[in-house]
């Protein structure tokens, strides 16, 4: 199984019950600050993400984007409100990763998959990141972004564990053992007290 490997009870949390339940009403706000969100739109505009066909897991009624890509965007999420109200969005997908990591779509077909401030979520995250692969198209971008904050309860007992730096090491583990090779990890906004810092972590596709 692609997440052994990881200390007894990593993957547990607080409220094991149903993602759907938890995430049965929309949250029409933005988890992280003005900063934080304009760290991962720069991150995404460096790497050329809006050049292509984009897949942002995890998403909401927002995907943080400059513009629309111009390949079109697909996203998966858990609640059908907030993914309808996505303005960039072109297909939308509810899916629980958590009961089923299978993403549904064919080999290659993206050139960027996305998830931002939601691996701290998955339970299965070395399966997803290996459905992520099978759907990047070669020399594709897969980018994971994170700051501090979490919906605790939802969150992997391993991640609550962990500081900062553990978490950047969490999510380069969960990338390496998912098959992408050299993997960048950085701090996108300084330290900047009060303020949420935002990690990226990004590879290409073989
Ligand atoms: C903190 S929000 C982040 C939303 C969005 N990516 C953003 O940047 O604003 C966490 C998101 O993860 C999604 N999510 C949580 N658990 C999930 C699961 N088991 N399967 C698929 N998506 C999930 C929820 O729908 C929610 O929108």
């Amino acid at each position: 199984m692609s997440d052994d490997g990881w200390p007894p009870g990593f993957f547990d949390r607080q409220e094991p019950g149903d993602d759907a339940d938890f995430y049965a009403f929309p949250r029409f706000v933005t988890h992280i600050d003005e900063g934080a969100v304009a760290a991962v739109r720069d991150l995404y505009d460096e790497l050329g993400v809006p050049d292509g066909r984009v897949l942002d897991l995890m998403s909401s009624w927002v995907s943080h984007l400059s513009r629309g890509p111009s390949g079109g965007l697909t996203v998966l999420g858990m609640n059908a409100a907030e993914l309808a109200a996505n303005p960039l969005a072109e297909e939308v997908v509810v899916q629980d990763l958590n009961v089923d990591p299978r993403l549904p779509f064919d080999d290659a077909t993206y050139d960027a998959v996305l998830c931002c401030v939601s691996i701290d979520y998955l339970v299965h995250p070395v399966a997803v990141l290996r459905e992520a692969a099978r759907v990047l198209r070669p020399g594709g971008v897969v980018v994971l972004t994170f700051s501090n904050r979490c919906f605790p309860t939802k969150a992997v007992r391993g991640w609550l564990a962990a500081d900062e730096d553990g978490r950047v090491a969490i999510v380069r583990a969960y990338l390496e053992r998912a098959g992408f090779e050299d993997v960048t990890t950085a701090l996108r906004t300084g330290r900047r007290w009060g303020r949420d810092p935002l990690h990226g972590a990004w590879a290409r596709s073989a």
